[in-house]
């Protein structure tokens, strides 16, 4: 038997790149590859890439060069929001840009099985808010057909899962292209017997009465709420395009609070974004303290090309205060 060719898979980023990682795994292993630990070993190296911020954008390079440099004869080929936005470029030292997703690879994933199934209900996003990237490399919001999801979140029970993760760029305005809604979806998975359903991410403005209704109603559903805030300043949340006020986000929390007793929240925070002065990034404070997180995935700002904040905005914060501020909201929310 001729010996199989062996691939080697690296996944950078976000839950929607590993949930497509595990697809990725079953075409190659279906194509009779066999998947190894390291580049080293590999013939093929699959890099799912993740460009949210420079920093990630530069492991992906980073990774490339030093397969590049070690001149041994591999194919690279790049996958995941780098290729969705060279979808017609080239990437030097890369033999192939596979702009993929989730929805066309229509095949059962290979899944983790210690963790909870990853299940991608919507790609893309429609939002713009002005740092992000995502609508670019990702495209407008897609939402996969109901019957679809259901499907694979059968099967994951089948497999035996108890606990799955829905995913998208923005879920709870899932079906909206489909005169369908996230809670409706949302009510027809916690009917299934699974112990845990969780969701990310979920945009305030998108979060519903019905939503919070489901939530209340279905025990089974994840008591930790994912809802990015980004800035606790009005002015800076405008200049980042989100559709919100501090005083609107801090309702709605209170509005779920009063309605899902056992409530708790984690979220995304950017510090640094252009014009935050040491008063915004205070506001910022004051509402974490407010809501009372108990996660917060703190990014500091990166102006990434293409967007409306990096052509609109100098990138005027030294990074020095970026870390100050990340570390301010780290202690405060993160290491209490
Ligand atoms: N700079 C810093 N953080 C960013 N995020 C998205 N774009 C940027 C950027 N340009 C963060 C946001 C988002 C998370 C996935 O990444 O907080 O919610
Ligand atoms: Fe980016 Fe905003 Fe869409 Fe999230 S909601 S992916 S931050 S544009």
């Amino acid at each position: 038997m001729p010996e199989s060719k062996k691939v080697f898979i690296k996944t950078f980023g976000c839950a929607q790149n590993v949930a497509d990682s595990e697809k990725i795994r079953a075409f190659y292993r279906q194509s009779e590859f066999t998947e190894v630990d390291g580049w080293k070993k590999a013939d093929l190296v699959v890099i799912n890439s993740c460009i949210v911020r420079e920093s990630a954008e530069n492991r992906v390079y980073g990774l490339i060069n030093e397969i590049r440099k070690a001149r041994k004869a591999k194919k690279i080929i790049v996958t995941g929001c780098l290729a969705g936005l060279n979808k017609n470029k080239k990437i030097k030292g890369v033999d192939e840009i596979w702009p993929i997703d989730n929805f066309d690879l229509k095949i059962e994933p290979i899944r983790d099985e210690e963790k909870a199934a990853l299940i991608s209900i919507s790609s893309g996003c429609n939002n713009f808010c002005s740092y992000c990237i995502v609508p670019y490399a990702r495209g407008r919001e897609k939402s996969k057909s109901f019957e679809e999801i259901i499907k694979e979140i059968d099967e994951a029970i089948k497999n035996g899962f108890k606990e799955v993760v829905l995913i998208g760029q923005n879920v709870n305005s899932y079906g909206k292209d489909k005169n369908s809604s996230f809670s409706k979806l949302l009510e027809e998975v916690a009917k299934k017997p699974l112990e845990k359903i969780s969701f990310v991410s979920s945009n305030p403005w998108d979060f519903s009465d019905e939503l919070i209704e489901t939530i209340a109603k279905y025990p089974n559903i994840d008591r930790l709420v994912h809802l990015p805030l980004q800035s606790g300043d009005d002015e800076i949340l405008k200049k980042m395009n989100r559709k919100y006020t501090a005083k609107e986000y801090l309702e709605l929390v209170k509005k779920i609070k009063t309605k899902v007793k056992e409530v708790r929240f984690s979220t995304d925070i950017i510090v640094g974004f252009p014009g935050e002065d040491e008063k915004a990034f205070q506001k910022t404070v004051e509402l974490c303290k407010k809501v009372g997180f108990e996660i917060a995935y703190l990014n500091k700002y990166s102006p990434r090309k293409g967007t409306v904040a990096a052509r609109l905005y100098k990138d005027e914060i030294p990074q020095a205060e970026k870390k100050r501020r990340w570390k301010v909201l780290d202690d405060l929310v993160n290491q209490k």
